[in-house]
């Protein structure tokens, strides 16, 4: 009877890990999804509120760190050995949370792109909610690999600390590229097409996109 019991015990702990295990490799959430697209659809009209309706040329002063795009993922992934997809999660995040506000510090209140650059903040922030909640506390504890710790330093970092030299200057509609094309690579779950196995962390994905009809308001040349 107690060896069975036991045995029932294993099997089961047993079938439970079959069960977690593939919860656990997901990256992203299922719970992430909704909130994800509904960032995403606000993004898709981004280049009538970030590029339109500002000067022509015009840029926001970022950090150089907050320049996060495809190729900083794929240089990351190369450089730190068994990278957690995780981590650059977190890293989209703590970018784009300082992205974002910068973007709606140069906007007074009376722009027409102010409301619309404040809904992106909110949408983004409702995605960094469900982000945190659906992962244990002790996930955001951990420590992290050295490269990115480095980046992060640096994004946290006051901005009269900042050396004149370490300053960029980006477009806002270049800036929610970046913002947009990192989302679908790092939750590529939540945005993954079931005809076609799209590549979002390549960088030629949008290369290609932008000789093609059905990508031309999310690409264009010259970011
Ligand atoms: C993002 O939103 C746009 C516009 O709503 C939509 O066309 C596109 O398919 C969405 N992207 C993904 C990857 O789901
Ligand atoms: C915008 O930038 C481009 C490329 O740097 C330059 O050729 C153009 O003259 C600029 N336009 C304005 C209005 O400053
Ligand atoms: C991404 O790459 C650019 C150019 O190499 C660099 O300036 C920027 O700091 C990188 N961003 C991050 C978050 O590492």
């Amino acid at each position: 009877m107690v060896q069975l019991s036991t045995s029932v015990c294993l099997l089961g702990g047993f079938l439970g890990l079959l069960v977690i295990a593939p919860v656990l490799m997901a990256s992203t959430p299922a719970s992430m999804c909704t909130p994800l697209k509904t960032l995403n659809d606000s993004l898709s009209h981004r280049r009538r509120y970030m590029k339109h309706n500002f000067p022509i040329n015009y840029s926001v002063r970022v950090y150089h760190e907050e320049i996060f795009k495809l190729t900083n993922i794929s240089k990351l992934r190369l450089k730190v050995k068994e990278l957690d997809e995780l981590v650059l999660q977190r890293l989209w995040f703590q970018v784009n949370q300082g992205v974002l506000k910068k973007i709606i510090r140069v906007l007074p209140e009376r722009h027409p792109s102010r409301s619309y650059a404040a809904e992106l903040e909110r949408r983004f922030q409702d995605v960094e909610g469900v982000f945190i909640q659906s992962h244990p506390s002790e996930v955001f504890q951990e420590e992290l690999p050295e490269t990115v710790q480095d980046i992060w330093d640096q994004l946290t970092e006051e901005p009269d600390r900042i050396a004149d030299s370490s300053w960029r200057f980006a477009s806002p509609k270049s800036l929610m590229d970046n913002l947009c094309h990192t989302m679908y690579c790092l939750f590529t779950e939540c945005f993954a097409s079931t005809e076609a196995q799209q590549d979002y962390c390549g960088v030629s994905h949008w290369r290609k996109g932008r000789k093609t009809t059905s990508l031309q308001t999310e690409v264009e040349p010259g970011e």
